[in-house]
């Protein structure tokens, strides 16, 4: 089962590259962890008024008396959020396992935390304990945050240049189809009951079995195996499997270039990437980038859009949400199949510009909603727009460029700092947007529209293209390696965007 991808007359030499079966059962048991991430980031949305009944009944059970509405509101807050502090040391944790036992092994292993998760919570409500509801969706947190780090990291590293754009973005495919299962389970009629949201939450355990059963039958990344375990022989074979083809030169050629530019400079800890001036471009773009993610105001969305709808004066808010989420899933197939034409630079522009243009849509709705009743219907096209503009770049780019922007020994490292900011930043986003739109509203999109339009400027002057070039390119376009190659490349593509000077 083997096909050709045409990547259109642009990508030159790079126009076929083999989607083999084996590649796309390494892209797809891994995307696997972005669904769990994906499915608990929308799993805790549509069923909170049942949820919260349990809290009471658990509470009146224990005390005797029916709980009060700011201790239910803080109880709940943390149940939400705690998934986002799992994710932060989650995501920092990163560097520690991908090395020490390989990329796949370490996706493998912290399935453990997916299965300790879904028995906390799927027995929460036998137990009586939001207590054990509450960790769970810590330890899940933990898990996500590492797969936000393992996922794109694997993927990119057994791609082949031209699919990697591709490919990467599969990672947030995997999140935004968990994000859509999770709201379709957690309606009233399916899962999100009294009954079954103690299986809608332990769900997870069957999606981290079939990882489990799938995984094991992936090879280790060929960079991991080539670069730093130095076996070639392994790697070459690895190779191979993935590309459908004998000679696999071209890629061995690459990565061990790439190695033989890394015995110079080995491994970089998190320390050692903050300090380092040859790191600091690429790090802030990269920073950057997943900031812009998370301040862009997506997942205001995807933990309140319920809410949100139902403030536009939308009669089915839920079904709303749910169109969000379908919309969501469609332009990030979109946007798999442009990436590769397009380019990153252009579409994370058009996305941020986009999504800009729908924030004030969005404000002008709410402002005249009063006035003019049919203001409800801009504000779902507004935010339909809106969801599509994020999938489009600021969605799957951050996520896969990281992993691109660094070459083998700092990247780890880079991933870790990138996830610990992402992460950080979906915090605040979600624990500060209720406070912050009793406060503002209805202009609190405004804060939204400035913002993107900060990212907008910052990425045409900072980011590069990194579209159909090594990773060892890349690299060395940013002075991480100093081997200067004939070929035009990024450091000249960097330097006329004005890359040296600090914006
Ligand atoms: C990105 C974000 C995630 C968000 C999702 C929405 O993956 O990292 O926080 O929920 O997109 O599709």
């Amino acid at each position: 089962m083997e096909r050709l991808l045409d990547l259109g007359p642009d990508t030159g030499s790079l126009t076929k590259q083999r989607l083999t079966f084996p590649l796309l059962m390494c892209v797809g048991a891994a995307a696997i962890g972005s669904l769990q991430f994906g499915y608990n980031t929308g799993v805790i949305n549509a069923p909170q008024s049942v949820i919260e009944r349990f809290i009471n009944n658990t509470y009146v059970e224990r005390y005797g008396e029916p709980i009060t509405k700011g201790t239910l509101t803080a109880i709940w807050s943390v149940a939400v959020a705690i998934f986002s502090v799992g994710g932060i040391f989650g995501s920092f944790s990163v560097g520690l396992f991908v090395n020490r036992f390989g990329r796949r092994n370490s996706m493998l292993m912290v399935n453990v935390l997916c299965f300790l998760s879904a028995g906390l919570m799927g027995f929460s409500k036998l137990a009586s304990s939001w207590e054990m509801l509450i960790i769970g969706r810590f330890v899940v947190g933990l898990y996500s945050g590492l797969s936000t780090g393992f996922v794109p990291m694997y993927v990119g590293e057994v791609s082949p240049t031209a699919l990697r754009g591709a490919l990467g973005t599969l990672h947030q495919l995997g999140i935004v189809v968990g994000i859509l299962m999770a709201q379709v389970f957690g309606l009233e009629s399916v899962m999100g009951n009294d009954d079954l949201w103690p299986l809608l939450l332990g769900f997870i355990f069957i999606f981290a079995v079939i990882q489990c059963v799938l995984l094991p039958l992936c090879p280790e990344s060929p960079r991991f195996l080539l670069i730093n375990k130095n076996e070639e022989n392994k790697a070459k074979n690895v190779l191979k499997k993935l590309r459908g083809v004998t000679d696999v030169s071209t890629d061995i050629k690459e990565m061990k270039e790439e190695s033989r530019k890394m015995m110079t400079e080995p491994q970089v800890n998190i320390l050692e990437l903050l300090r380092s001036h040859r790191y600091r471009q690429p790090l802030l773009v990269a920073v950057v980038l997943q900031l812009s993610q998370q301040l862009s105001g997506i997942n205001a969305v995807f933990y309140y859009s319920t809410r949100i709808f139902e403030k536009s004066g939308v009669e089915q808010p839920v079904y709303a949400t749910i169109g969000a989420g379908v919309v969501n899933t469609a332009f990030t197939v979109v946007s798999l199949f442009v990436v590769e034409r397009a380019g990153r630079r252009s579409l994370q522009l058009t996305g941020l510009m986009g999504m800009a243009g729908s924030t004030i849509l969005m404000t002008i709705a709410l402002a005249l909603l009063d006035k003019i009743k049919w203001m409800s219907y801009l504000s779902i096209v507004a935010i339909f727009g809106y969801v599509a503009f994020f999938e489009i770049g600021p969605g799957p780019i951050p996520w896969f460029i990281t992993a691109e922007l660094f070459s083998q020994g700092p990247r780890p490292s880079a991933m870790a700092v990138a996830g610990f900011c992402n992460w950080t930043a979906n915090f605040i986003v979600g624990m500060c947007f209720q406070y912050i739109e009793e406060l503002t509203y209805p202009y609190v999109f405004v804060i939204f529209t400035v913002l993107l339009l900060i990212f907008f400027i910052f990425t045409y002057f900072k980011v590069p293209e990194t579209k159909g070039r090594t990773f060892d390119d890349i690299a060395a376009g940013f002075g991480q390696t100093a081997v200067v190659r004939g070929e035009k490349h990024l450091a000249e593509e960097f330097s006329s965007l004005g890359a040296d000077s600090q914006l």
